[in-house]
């Protein structure tokens, strides 16, 4: 696992920005599976401005959402559709056709996981994973206690998922199930980038490194993937030992 740190969350978004980017132009196909919230949302913003070179075609990459919160409509400001929408695919202007979302309210959850492990699947794989982490290192959904062995499944999030997910909303909002990309997912997308800035991240970070590889922890697995990145701002490194730092 590879682990940047950069001064500040601009120039942590730029380096991750440009991990994709540099991705796009050498693979207009790239296949991208992305996590919302606070992490990445510096980087998307990011990637869409250095996308909007000209030069760079954006016509065949795909798009696949990490996760959902289960029960909460896509218009609701706070679910994953609508921040992917809002951040990425609209200033993008993706093909609809070329977007994977889980749909959160769907009757079927089985088969909806189904849907989306057969999408990633026909698609060639994931080229590039950007996950953040939770304050309990969950990573997408995969709360502590992960069965490695999932694909797409729906799960019962952990208590202080559902009370930090409550920063999302406009309102206080019941959560209880998630629906996520699997370790699978994880452990076969060819790039892995893991996005973490500000101090309240530093110890689950120190752990994520520095622990041992447990799904107590869910993010020290991410240690055995075989091509992971970890890009990190000043701060949220901080309680790294120094041995561990760039
Ligand atoms: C969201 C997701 C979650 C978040 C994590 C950190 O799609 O997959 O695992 O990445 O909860 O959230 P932020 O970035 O808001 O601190």
């Amino acid at each position: 696992m590879k682990i940047k740190v950069y001064p500040t969350p601009e120039l942590q978004s730029q380096a991750a920005a440009k991990v994709i980017v540099d991705q796009i132009k050498v693979k207009p196909d790239t296949t991208l599976c992305l996590a919302t919230g606070d992490s990445p949302f510096g980087t998307y913003r990011e990637v869409v401005r250095m996308i909007k070179d000209p030069d760079i075609d954006i016509s065949k990459i795909k798009v696949f959402g990490l996760d959902e919160w289960v029960g909460i409509p896509p218009n609701n400001t706070g679910s994953c559709h609508h921040y992917l929408h809002e951040n990425f695919i609209g200033p993008l202007g993706i093909r609809p056709d070329h977007v994977h979302l889980f749909d959160g309210l769907s009757n079927d959850l089985d088969a909806e996981c189904k849907r989306m492990t057969e999408a990633i699947s026909i698609a060639g794989g994931i080229d590039i994973m950007i996950v953040g982490i939770g304050m309990n290192g969950h990573i997408g959904f995969n709360e502590p206690g992960v069965d490695v062995t999932l694909w797409s499944h729906a799960i019962e999030l952990d208590e202080i998922t559902k009370t930090v997910g409550q920063k999302y909303f406009q309102s206080a909002t019941p959560l209880s199930k998630g629906i996520t990309q699997g370790f699978q997912q994880v452990f076969t997308a060819r790039t892995l980038m893991l996005l973490a800035h500000g101090r309240k991240k530093a110890p689950i970070i120190r752990q994520t490194v520095e622990a041992p590889v447990n799904v107590a922890i869910p993010s020290t697995l991410l240690r055995q993937h075989n091509n992971s990145l970890i890009v990190l701002d000043e701060e949220a490194a901080s309680e790294l030992s120094a041995s561990f730092r760039n």
